[in-house]
């Protein structure tokens, strides 16, 4: 016997988890599939954010910051510590019970909405007179049948040709978050949001880290003057980046791993490392969704085709998150999760491109909304720019850290905020006033002539906006 419901959501990730609650919040009748499993076999709802994508990843990054600061800045403030070491052991308990926090919570939110939750993989059988059957395979064993089907199944890391994961020497976002010791040498291949962030935690904790990135620039999404200003910190740092390198032969031994490669100036190299991040993007996952039973459409990198409203080539099939267009960005996955719920219950549920927000969670932290400054000028749009140094403000002083700048980018004639750059301290904060200020339209002056608490990281906000039009008060 078939489950009958309103909504059946396939994955619950990001967006999965998140359009099944909104979808209940509703009043649908909604199941959420989710096939993830904790080491016991359990069920690990969360999808790769909660269990191997951003929860992790923060809670390392924590306490390998915690650790850089007890050997390096402590003395500053006065502080001795000596024989500061590193539980590498403990560090990965503590991050893996972070992730069953949030695992637990969100069983917690399905039942506390009434979701129904069905623990295996769920995958198109046929369309019926009722929708479409769905099967589970897994802990749970059913078929269920909805009218209306959210996917939302996510992405997989992207493999190096020649280099498969192995998760011992050759790691992946998985294998990155779980190494059992900090290996002396670390290769990273790819300088994007990934090898920043996990390259960053492993050299804090003692790591000789190399980065090998295949572009000639640095974060080339990034505003390039904030991107600049990243690379001469983390220059600082030791954090080794080499650009322009074309990879070649990756090798793995009981020793470790060797990889070959040409370096901007066409010269041969070989690294040699203990263990290899490859992190080089990540791509759309439809593996067992059945998406040929149901003739749903896919491009040709895999993902899932759908229109601005998120809706797929099927009547009454919605694709959100990274199985789709877009950054792969869980805020993102979120939004767009709400907004089919709610279009499903006949509502205008909207996501605004413009104002997702980006956060690298390194030290400067790295934080965007809107367009760059290079954006702007291919554009040709006529832009004024406002910017303002951590060096001068007190808070900033205060804290110790006054690496890096805001940067607002406004229109020339009517002053609406275009663009906000930041790197710095808490900067993954300080960015959401930016993005309310978009969301409103805002101009500069908006921000400019709004009190900011004192004192505050947030007056640099204030104060490169008042640098727009040339009138800082602090600098
Ligand atoms: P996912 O989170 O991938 O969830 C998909 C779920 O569907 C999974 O649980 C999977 O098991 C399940 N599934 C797949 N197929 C089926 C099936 N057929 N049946 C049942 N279940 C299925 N983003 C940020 O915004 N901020 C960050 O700080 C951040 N840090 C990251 C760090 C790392 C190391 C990585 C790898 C990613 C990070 N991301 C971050 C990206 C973020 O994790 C993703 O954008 C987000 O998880 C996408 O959500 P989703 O719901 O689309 O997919
Ligand atoms: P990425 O797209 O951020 O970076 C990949 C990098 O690898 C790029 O710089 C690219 O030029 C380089 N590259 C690609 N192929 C290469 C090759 N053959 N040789 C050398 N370099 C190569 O992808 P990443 O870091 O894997 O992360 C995947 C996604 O996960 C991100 O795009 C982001 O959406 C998400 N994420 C978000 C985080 C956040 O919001 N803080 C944190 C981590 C991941």
């Amino acid at each position: 016997m078939s489950k009958q419901f309103d909504v059946i959501v396939i994955g619950g990730g990001p967006g999965g988890y998140i359009a099944a609650i909104r979808a209940a919040q509703l009043g649908f009748n909604t199941a959420c599939i989710d096939e993830w499993k904790n080491e016991k076999g359990g069920p690990a709802p969360g999808g790769t954010c909660t269990n191997v994508g951003c929860i992790p990843s923060k809670a390392l990054l924590q306490s390998s910051e915690h650790f850089e600061h007890a050997n390096k800045h402590f003395a500053e403030h006065g502080i001795t510590a000596t024989g500061v070491k590193m539980d590498v052991a403990k560090m990965i308990a503590r991050k893996d019970a972070v992730v069953k926090q949030n695992n637990d919570g969100i069983l917690f939110l399905f039942k506390k909405n009434k979701v129904s939750f069905f623990h295996g993989r769920g995958s198109f059988v046929k369309a019926v007179d009722g929708g479409y059957e769905i099967a589970v395979k897994g802990a749970a064993d059913e078929t269920l049948v909805a009218k209306q089907v959210i996917v939302a199944t996510g992405s997989n890391a992207r493999a190096l040709p020649g280099a498969p994961f192995d998760e011992e020497n050759i790691l992946s976002n998985d294998g990155a978050l779980r190494i059992g010791g900090v290996p002396k040498k670390l290769a990273v291949i790819g300088s994007g949001v990934i090898g920043l962030e996990m390259g960053s935690v492993w050299r804090r904790l003692g790591a000789d880290v190399t980065v090998l990135e295949g572009l000639p620039t640095f974060l080339g999404a990034v505003d390039e003057q904030i991107a600049k200003e990243a690379k001469k910190a983390f220059d600082k740092q030791g954090l080794k980046i080499e650009l322009g390198v074309k990879i070649g032969e990756v090798k793995s031994s009981k020793k470790g791993v060797s990889i070959a490669y040409t370096n901007a100036k066409g010269e041969a190299q070989t690294l040699e490392a203990d263990k290899l991040i490859i992190s080089i993007g990540r791509t759309a996952n439809t593996i067992g969704l059945g998406a040929e039973a149901v003739g749903l459409k896919l491009d040709e990198r895999g993902a899932i085709v759908v229109d601005e409203l998120c809706k797929t080539n099927l009547p009454g099939v919605w694709a959100v998150g990274d199985v789709v267009r877009g950054p792969m960005l869980a805020h993102k996955a979120e939004e767009e999760g709400v907004a089919v719920a709610e279009r499903i219950a006949g509502q205008h549920g909207h996501v605004n491109f413009n104002t997702i927000p980006w956060v690298i969670y390194t030290s400067p932290e790295i934080a965007w909304v809107g367009k760059t400054e290079q954006q702007l000028k291919a554009e040709g749009v006529a832009y004024k720019a406002g910017t303002f140094p951590f060096l001068a403000n007190g808070r900033a002083r205060a804290l110790g850290d006054t690496t890096g700048m805001v940067k607002f980018l406004a229109d020339a004639k009517t002053d609406e905020i275009l663009g906000v750059h930041m790197v710095g301290p808490m900067v993954s904060e300080l960015i959401s006033e930016a993005v309310v200020a978009m969301e409103f339209k805002a101009s500069s002056e908006d921000i400019a002539r709004i009190c900011h608490a004192h004192p505050s990281l947030s007056e640099a906000t204030k104060e490169a906006a008042l640098a727009v039009d040339k009138r800082t008060l602090n600098f």
